[in-house]
């Protein structure tokens, strides 16, 4: 029998290193998992069908390494990726484990902190820029505060600025082919974290020395967090040419960042998010950053992996069913869907709007038929149609 939700390369899924290495350690219990290998992961990632595996520095490279074992490790993933086929599209750094970031990177209230921040990540750039990463991802994990009194937002967003600033200027110096994509988070680690929000996100780029270099990594879990529907946050930031890179998981409103397998929290969002990447062409990575459940052991992490891929292929068939669905097709129609795309202003211009005379009763009355529309959605989704 064809299985016809494969994964393939050509599908552009790519995974955290981080991701399939979770050990299952959480704030109340120790890991679960013993550690995996990076080479291991690449070879096995390979033959579940995916394109690629993105890394933090220090999941590949330990922070103690001397540079004869850097580059040691180095070549002996990048043997790895030779072999599989595999590749790094996205690079990031580590800013948040260790002890000396308890109180901020780019945006500790101590100068020095800030400094060994910006050069972590110059040297992670590298990294990414030696693999062949053409994004960079940035997400702050100890950016916020929990003591208000101690953090002066609007300083801390002039040192965020002025630390990213300092990142571009590193990759155009160096010629790297690379573009940083910011990761908004509204909590966790910190009470409240910088940059919260897509929205947030967004605004702050256009302070930024280099726009153009910076765009945004939404992910599921962290918009979801907030209350927020994801896949309007994506359709936002592709609105302003902003979508540079994409975390997709699974998250319930009001939890914790769950992290959890694509598709199996928030069913219908990521419904919605996988059919406005397929409508539109999205030619980037669809990259999860999610992990399993603590319950697994190490065969349960490609029973996640293989989760992650199959959800995205299946839900990327039922958008190309809601396509072809006639009757989807007629109550898009009766809802007006396309009449958005025709311009306000008609022949006339603004005068013409103003000297109109529409029929307010008229318009009034109309019915738009969403109860049906999001019906058949529904039957579309449980696989009755
Ligand atoms: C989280 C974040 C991270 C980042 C990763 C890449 O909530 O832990 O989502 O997983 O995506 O550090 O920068
Ligand atoms: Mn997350
Ligand atoms: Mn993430």
């Amino acid at each position: 029998m064809i299985d016809e939700f494969l994964p393939k390369p050509e599908h552009r899924f790519t995974f955290g290193l981080w991701t399939v290495a979770n050990r299952g350690r959480d704030p109340f219990g120790s890991e679960v998992r013993p550690a995996l290998d990076p080479v291991e992961a690449v070879h096995r990632l390979a033959e579940l069908g995916a394109y690629g595996v993105n890394l933090h520095d220090d999941d590949l490279v330990p922070f103690e390494a001397s540079p004869a074992e850097r580059d040691r490790i180095v070549e002996r993933f990048t043997a790895a990726l030779a072999e599989t086929g595999m590749t790094v599209p996205m690079a990031t750094t580590n800013l948040f484990s260790r002890p000396v970031f308890k109180e901020g990177a780019f945006t500790a209230n101590d100068p020095r902190v800030r400094r060994f921040a910006v050069a972590k990540t110059c040297r992670s750039i590298d990294l990414g820029a030696e693999l062949g990463a053409t994004t960079y991802v940035m997400w702050g994990g100890r950016e916020g505060v929990e003591a208000d009194a101690a953090k002066d937002v609007r300083a801390a967003l002039d040192r965020y600025k002025e630390a990213v600033d300092l990142c571009c200027e590193h990759i155009t110096t160096q010629g790297y082919d690379l573009r940083i994509a910011l990761e908004p988070k509204p909590n966790e680690p910190r009470g409240d974290m910088l940059l919260p929000t897509v929205g947030h996100a967004l605004a702050f780029i256009g302070e930024l020395d280099r726009p153009e270099m910076v765009g945004l990594n939404p992910e599921f879990a962290h918009e979801t967090m907030s209350g927020l529907s994801f896949h309007h946050g994506v359709a936002q930031a592709m609105w302003h040419g902003k979508l540079f890179h994409i975390d997709l998981n699974g998250q319930r409103i009001g939890k914790f960042d769950q992290d959890f397998r694509f598709g199996s929290e928030g069913i219908r969002d990521a419904f919605y998010l996988v059919k406005l990447l397929e409508d539109s062409g999205w030619d980037g990575m669809r990259h999860f950053d999610a992990h399993p459940y603590r319950t697994e052991d190490s065969d349960g992490v490609w029973d996640f992996a293989r989760g992650c891929m199959r959800t995205y292929l299946i839900l990327a068939d039922k958008a190309r069913r809601f396509r072809d669905d006639p009757e989807i097709a007629d109550a898009l129609m009766h809802a007006q869907a396309a009449g958005l795309s025709v311009p306000t202003t008609p022949e006339g211009g603004l005068a013409a709007i103003i000297g109109g005379a529409e029929d307010e009763a008229a318009l009034a009355a109309q019915g738009y038929g969403h109860e049906r529309l999001d019906q058949l959605v529904t039957e579309l989704l449980l696989g009755v149609r």
